[in-house]
């Protein structure tokens, strides 16, 4: 048997058209979703996948996808590819470690989700899946971290200062607390300098008022050097210890250290809140205006420091004064 002639035009066109088709599909990519279909289909979906642009981020290696071995990748190596969209989010100085290392989908889902900003899941429990949840409660809770707002004191990505903190040094903690608590003729040093948590713990603490160490509520209490763990973790004890000195603090009167006089005692020694505000004060040396607490009404203090001393009067008693260098006769 012999083939008619004109059978041999139309194998070849098949033919032409079997070796030309891979060609066509290089040129126009073949739509993606004819065979990948609901990638964006999430509560939240990203906007270049819902757009069908999945050739933004992937990139067709060889014609033969899906047969051949790794016939797709990315436009860029993957621990880069979101920076490419989105550089503002590895700007600032100071970056997560995740995000330094391009672990975005650490976090984030690259299609779509069910969580605003395409989060894997919603914060906090997201920051647990990392961060211990036992390291965020404590006796006495921060609100905020109580109420599980990481985000309201931290950025997901970066910040200028360290600990990833929404603004840098004093400003943080006045974001939600009065500026005020800081300002007066007199500043306790780490609260001007935004250290605030030298002293307080800003996620929970075991004391009271987050303090990082106990600081007695009670205006008396007997004296011993370990009486006020707070304030003797930068000062030094021998400032009410020592009965006589001549350097261990300023309050006092020649050698007789006056800190001792009322602070070192068996029974009613003072506490340092009976004089000073631990923040800051209207007068010099953070002492406090008004001493709290004598039965209902606070009895005012005027207290003056001097080159060599200083003088106090307390209520409608007379102004007591006390002179380094010349003592004065009481
Ligand atoms: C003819 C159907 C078909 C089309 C069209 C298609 N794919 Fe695929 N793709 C598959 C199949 C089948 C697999 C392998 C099965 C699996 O893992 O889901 C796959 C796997 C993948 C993978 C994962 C495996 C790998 O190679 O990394 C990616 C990414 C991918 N496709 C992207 C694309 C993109 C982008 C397009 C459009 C340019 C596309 N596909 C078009 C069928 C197709
Ligand atoms: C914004 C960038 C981006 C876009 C746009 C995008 N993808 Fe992806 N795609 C990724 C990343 C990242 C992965 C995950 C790679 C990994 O983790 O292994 C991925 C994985 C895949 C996979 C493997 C299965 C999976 O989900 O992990 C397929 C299939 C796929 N993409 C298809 C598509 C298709 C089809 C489109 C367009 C509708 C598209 N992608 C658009 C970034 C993108
Ligand atoms: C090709 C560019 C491109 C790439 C690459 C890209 N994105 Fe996007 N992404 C976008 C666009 C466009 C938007 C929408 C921005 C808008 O609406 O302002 C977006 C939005 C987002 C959002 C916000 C979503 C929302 O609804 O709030 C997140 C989170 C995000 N991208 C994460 C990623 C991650 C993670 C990667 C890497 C896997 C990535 N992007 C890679 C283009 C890209
Ligand atoms: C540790 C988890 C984590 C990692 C890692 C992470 N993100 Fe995010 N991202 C978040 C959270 C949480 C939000 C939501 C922020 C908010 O609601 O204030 C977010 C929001 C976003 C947004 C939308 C809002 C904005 O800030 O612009 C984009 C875009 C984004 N991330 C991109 C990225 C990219 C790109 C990477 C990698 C370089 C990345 N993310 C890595 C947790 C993460
Ligand atoms: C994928 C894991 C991962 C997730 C999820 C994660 N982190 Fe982290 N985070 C890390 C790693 C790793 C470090 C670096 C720890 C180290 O160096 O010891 C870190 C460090 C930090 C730091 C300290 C930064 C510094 O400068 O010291 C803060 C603050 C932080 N994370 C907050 C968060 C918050 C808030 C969330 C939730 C939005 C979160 N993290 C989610 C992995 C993660
Ligand atoms: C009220 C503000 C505030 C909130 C809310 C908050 N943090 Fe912090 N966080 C801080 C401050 C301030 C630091 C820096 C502490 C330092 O320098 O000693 C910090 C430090 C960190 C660190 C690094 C040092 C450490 O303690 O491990 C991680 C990790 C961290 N926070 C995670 C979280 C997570 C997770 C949440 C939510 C459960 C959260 N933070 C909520 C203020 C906050
Ligand atoms: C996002 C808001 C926010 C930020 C930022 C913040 N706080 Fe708070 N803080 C609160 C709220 C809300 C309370 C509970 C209401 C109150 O007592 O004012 C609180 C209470 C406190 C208390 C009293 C706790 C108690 O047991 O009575 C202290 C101390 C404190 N914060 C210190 C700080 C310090 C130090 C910083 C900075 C490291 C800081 N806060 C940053 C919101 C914040
Ligand atoms: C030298 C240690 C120290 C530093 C530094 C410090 N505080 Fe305090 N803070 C205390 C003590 C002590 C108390 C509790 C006073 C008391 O009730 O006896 C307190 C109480 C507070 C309270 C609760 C006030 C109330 O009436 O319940 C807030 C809020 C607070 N501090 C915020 C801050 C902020 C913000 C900073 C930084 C600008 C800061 N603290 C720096 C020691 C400190
Ligand atoms: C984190 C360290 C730290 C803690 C805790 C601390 N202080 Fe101070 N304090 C300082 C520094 C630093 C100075 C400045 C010393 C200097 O200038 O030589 C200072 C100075 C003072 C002054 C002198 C202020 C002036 O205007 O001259 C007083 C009063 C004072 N502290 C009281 C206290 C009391 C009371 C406590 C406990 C509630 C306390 N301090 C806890 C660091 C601390
Ligand atoms: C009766 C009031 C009174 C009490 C109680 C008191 N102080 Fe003072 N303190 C003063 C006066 C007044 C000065 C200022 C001395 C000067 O500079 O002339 C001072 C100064 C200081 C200074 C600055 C350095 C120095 O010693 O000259 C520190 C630190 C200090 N006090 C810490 C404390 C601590 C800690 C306690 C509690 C253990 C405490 N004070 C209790 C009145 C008091």
């Amino acid at each position: 048997m012999r083939h008619p002639l004109w059978t041999y035009p139309a194998v070849a066109l098949i033919m032409l058209g079997i070796l030309l088709l891979p060609a066509f599909a290089l040129a126009e990519p073949f739509k993606c979703s004819a065979c990948h279909r609901g990638l964006a289909s999430g509560a939240v979906a990203h906007k270049p996948v819902a757009a069908g642009e999945c050739l933004r981020c992937h990139q067709q290696l060889s014609d033969n996808h899906p047969l051949g071995k790794e016939s797709m990748g990315f436009i860029a190596p993957k621990e880069k590819l979101c920076a490419v969209c989105h550089p503002g989010v590895v700007q600032k100085p100071f970056l997560h470690k995740p995000v330094a290392e391009g672990k975005c989908t650490a976090c984030h889902l690259h299609h779509s989700s069910e969580h605003k900003s395409l989060l894997k899941a919603p914060t906090p429990a997201l920051c647990y899946g990392c961060h211990p949840k036992e390291r965020y409660t404590g006796i006495h809770k921060h609100a905020p971290v109580e109420n599980g707002e990481c985000l309201s004191c931290h950025d997901a990505h970066q910040s200028e200062g360290k600990s990833l903190l929404k603004k840098p040094g004093a400003q943080f903690c006045y974001l939600c607390h009065d500026p005020k608590l800081g300002m007066g003729k007199s500043t306790h040093k780490p609260v001007g300098t935004g250290e605030c948590v030298l002293c307080h713990a800003p996620h929970g603490s075991a004391y009271r008022k987050l303090l990082r160490a106990e600081y007695p509520t009670e205006l008396y209490r007997p004296f011993a050097t370990d009486a006020f763990p707070l304030c003797f973790a930068c000062h030094d004890p021998d400032l009410a210890a020592a009965v006589k000195t001549e350097q261990a603090t300023k309050f006092r009167n020649g050698d007789r250290n006056l800190h001792a006089v009322h602070v070192n005692k068996a029974g009613k020694g003072r506490s340092c809140k009976m004089c000073h505000d631990p923040h800051a004060s209207s007068q010099d040396r953070l002492i406090y205006p008004k001493a709290k607490g004598f039965g209902t009404w606070d009895i005012p203090i005027r207290f003056q420091a001097t080159d060599n001393g200083g003088g106090c009067s307390v209520g409608c008693h007379r102004t007591f004064r006390y002179d380094r260098v010349k003592a004065v006769e009481q």
